[in-house]
């Protein structure tokens, strides 16, 4: 088979060399989404607009492109998304901007910016739609994504986390997806600031046999809550006895962790507590979290989603002090892990009736009659392009159809049509101005 594609891949370039014209194709990283992929994707959006509703909520999308300085300011200079992976340019008027490498940011400057302060609080919003990270592309690891982004502002109280927890927990089990949460507390700045003099001292003391990695050398100075982050095996090695965050929070701090995961014991939900949890972006403070996938399988390694509360965030963005937590779900992970699950779809939408036409003027006949079934609420297949009524039957065959209905010249000059019964292959001719009355009438017998 490669050889055979092999072969015409050659062909197709020898070809386009003698006519002078080339053809593209992708960036690396960014995937087409493909007619059938879309069931997929119906079927995960249809989730998220369901919970939404169901938890209250509601719609807000922002542009792909902001400026660069509001990534900056908020995901955190020495996050791996905006020193390392972000799509960032001068506009043609001499603007720095960059194509959102996350969602949170945009939404937090759509709360400041249309004043929802002033609104009664808390605000709930999500959003469905792409980012851009320039990462190493793998399979669930792309450079354009989409993600399921969920906020909550104005609620600091920890019913707020646990509904956001819950949230992305039915989303996934509603999919048949056995995941779990990973969670943790990374505390508030003020008690971060002895835990962080703790941590950098464990890790001067050790760090040179065996040496960190080159990144954690610059995260001990810059940002040492992300040495525990580090995928690197000496790091983590090195991170088995570091210092805990939950023993530094302050009281305020515990109290709070320990209510939230009160409430996610009393709503059953299966988390576990990951002491080094910290997420790879500046913002947040108190609850972390992220939804992994319990079984193995390749898209195992990587977090299905993830989040927390950022109670700074909106003031640092030129906001009033508002609480505020939220997550973000990766479409293509969840899909991926759908497909690996191999979880049945919901049949695709069934067509009830074909029409096929002979001859030009039966085919202008056959489109009118086409939009006349189609406004009465009744799917109907047709190949108006094709005019021989071998390929449009095989067509409807192919569509599964229960009748076609086919309109030749002769119908036409007696103002008839044929009803024909694709299972049993009896034909009737019935009158043309009826059409739609007789095949109401028999769908309605053939749904029983
Ligand atoms: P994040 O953990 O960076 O958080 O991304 C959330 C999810 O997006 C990930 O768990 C993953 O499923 C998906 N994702 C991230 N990068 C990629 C990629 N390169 N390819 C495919 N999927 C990817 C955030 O973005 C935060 N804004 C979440 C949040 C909302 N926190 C508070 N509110």
């Amino acid at each position: 088979m490669t050889k055979i594609f092999e072969k015409k891949k050659v062909e197709k370039e020898d070809f386009q060399k003698k006519k002078g014209v080339k053809s593209y194709s992708r960036l690396r990283g960014m995937r087409d989404i493909l007619f059938d992929e879309y069931r997929y994707w119906d079927l995960v959006i249809k989730k998220a607009n369901d919970l939404s509703r169901a938890y209250g909520f509601k719609r807000l999308d922002t542009p792909v492109l902001e400026k660069l300085e509001m990534y900056e300011r908020s995901s955190g200079k020495s996050s791996d998304i905006v020193t390392k992976e972000m799509y960032s340019f001068l506009d043609k008027s001499g603007e720095k901007v960059a194509l959102r490498p996350e969602i949170t940011p945009g939404l937090v400057r759509a709360y400041v910016e249309h004043g929802m302060f002033n609104m009664p609080q808390p605000i709930k919003m999500f959003t469905i739609g792409a980012a851009f990270r320039h990462d190493k592309p793998q399979a669930g690891r792309y450079r354009q994504f989409h993600q399921l982004d969920v906020e909550m502002f104005g609620e600091a109280g920890p019913v707020a986390d646990v509904q956001l927890i819950l949230y992305a927990y039915n989303f996934f089990k509603e999919l048949q997806l056995d995941i779990s949460i990973q969670i943790n507390s990374i505390g508030c700045k003020d008690c971060r600031k002895s835990y962080l003099d703790k941590l950098v001292k464990y890790y001067k003391d050790r760090s040179r046999s065996p040496k960190l990695c080159v990144d954690c050398k610059k995260r001990i100075i810059k940002n040492p809550l992300r040495l525990l982050d580090c995928k690197e095996e000496v790091c983590v090695a090195m991170r088995a006895e570091a210092p805990q965050m939950v023993d530094s929070l302050d009281d305020g701090c515990r109290e709070h962790f320990v209510k939230v995961l009160e409430y996610l014991d009393e709503l059953g939900v299966n988390y576990n507590l990951d002491p080094f949890l910290v997420r790879g972006l500046d913002y947040y403070n108190r609850t972390v979290f992220e939804v992994v996938l319990e079984e193995a399988s390749e898209s195992r390694q990587m977090a299905l989603g993830g989040g927390g509360r950022y109670d700074e965030l909106v003031e640092f963005m030129g906001g009033r002090p508002t609480a505020a937590c939220g997550f973000g779900l990766g479409i293509e992970r969840t899909i991926l892990a759908i497909k690996e699950k191999n979880i049945p779809l919901k049949q695709e939408e069934v067509t009830d009736v074909f029409i096929a036409q002979l001859g030009e003027t039966s085919k202008r006949k056959a489109m009118t009659i086409f939009e006349d079934l189609r406004r009465a609420g009744i799917s109907v297949g047709q190949l108006f392009a094709k005019d021989s009524l071998k390929h449009q039957l095989e067509e409807a065959n192919r569509l599964g159809v229960r009748f076609s209905l086919i309109l030749g010249q002769k119908e036409l000059s007696d103002g008839t049509i044929m009803i024909r019964d694709m299972e049993s292959g009896v034909q009737e001719v019935v009158d043309l101005n009826k059409t739609r009355q007789e095949v109401e009438k028999r769908l309605n017998i053939a749904k029983g």
